[in-house]
């Protein structure tokens, strides 16, 4: 595969946000776990674990638990300006489109490795302090597998985790205390055809030699791209047209 073609595939991927009955080969699962295997990771610490779900039931256990959270998180945007609410958060009824995915690969990490990374990447240099590096290496496992995923032809999520239902879903999947759940990775065939994603143009984001004042955002300029991104978006966060809602 050459360049244009990998890049093609980085295009292609998109979040996937209801899926169909049409299962996903073992063989796939693994392609898309050692894809995340494979992630760049500070001092290649490897912190990461990842729980293989295909029982439907315990599927429908986990998101049972995201739909509770949710309407703890629909509560909490009510604080907000209506105008700036964001459109998931809207209502906390709807039933998680994972719970249709035929797999759910949960993606569990090991602060305990943090040892072999030098201390100052921890607390003196850096914002996030001791987690951060740590993070990072979580979000690009996530990130690989995902895209693993669409050069499978494989529709995917990435589900963030919540503090408000981690605890959840500790206790169905018997994670042990000291094993973080950051993600979750949900695979299967979409049911519905996504929407072209808009991206930020490539020239306003790019800067040659040094910083280029020009390019500088103003707070206008940020209100006026969120809800630019509002408009325009057809994914997730801001628009539910794109999450396979009819
Ligand atoms: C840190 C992070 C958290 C995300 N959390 C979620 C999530 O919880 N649920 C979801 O459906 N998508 C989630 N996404 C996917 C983004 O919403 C999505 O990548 C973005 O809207 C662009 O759409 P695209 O993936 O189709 O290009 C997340 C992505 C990242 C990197």
């Amino acid at each position: 595969m050459n360049g244009d073609e990998f890049l093609e595939i980085v295009k292609k991927r998109r979040s996937i946000r209801a899926f169909d009955s049409k299962p996903v080969s073992d063989e796939d699962v693994q392609k898309v776990l050692e894809a995340g295997r494979w992630a760049m990771c500070g001092a290649n610490t490897q912190p990461w674990e990842y729980i293989v779900v295909r029982d439907k039931a315990v599927i429908k256990q986990i998101a049972d638990a995201k739909k509770l959270a949710y309407s703890e998180k629909y509560e909490l945007e009510q604080t907000k300006l209506e105008e700036l609410r964001v459109i998931q958060c809207r209502s906390f009824e709807k039933e998680p489109g994972f719970v249709d995915a035929p797999v759910l690969i949960v993606v569990c990490g090991d602060r305990r490795t943090f040892q072999a990374t030098c201390l100052t990447a921890h607390f003196i240099i850096g914002e996030g302090g001791l987690s951060a590096s740590y993070l990072k290496n979580m979000a690009n496992t996530t990130q690989l597998m995902n895209l693993e995923a669409a050069a499978l032809g494989i529709g995917s999520e990435w589900i963030s985790v919540g503090k408000l239902w981690e605890t959840e879903i500790r206790k169905i999947l018997d994670i042990p205390e000291v094993i973080d759940v950051h993600t979750m990775v949900a695979l299967g065939y979409p049911s519905y055809t996504p929407k072209p994603v808009w991206k930020r143009p490539l020239k306003d984001m790019v800067h040659y030699e040094k910083y280029d004042r020009s390019k500088y955002r103003t707070a206008e300029d940020i209100h006026k791209f969120l809800f630019e991104l509002r408009r325009k978006s057809t994914t997730g966060y801001i628009n539910l047209t794109d999450d396979g809602e009819k």
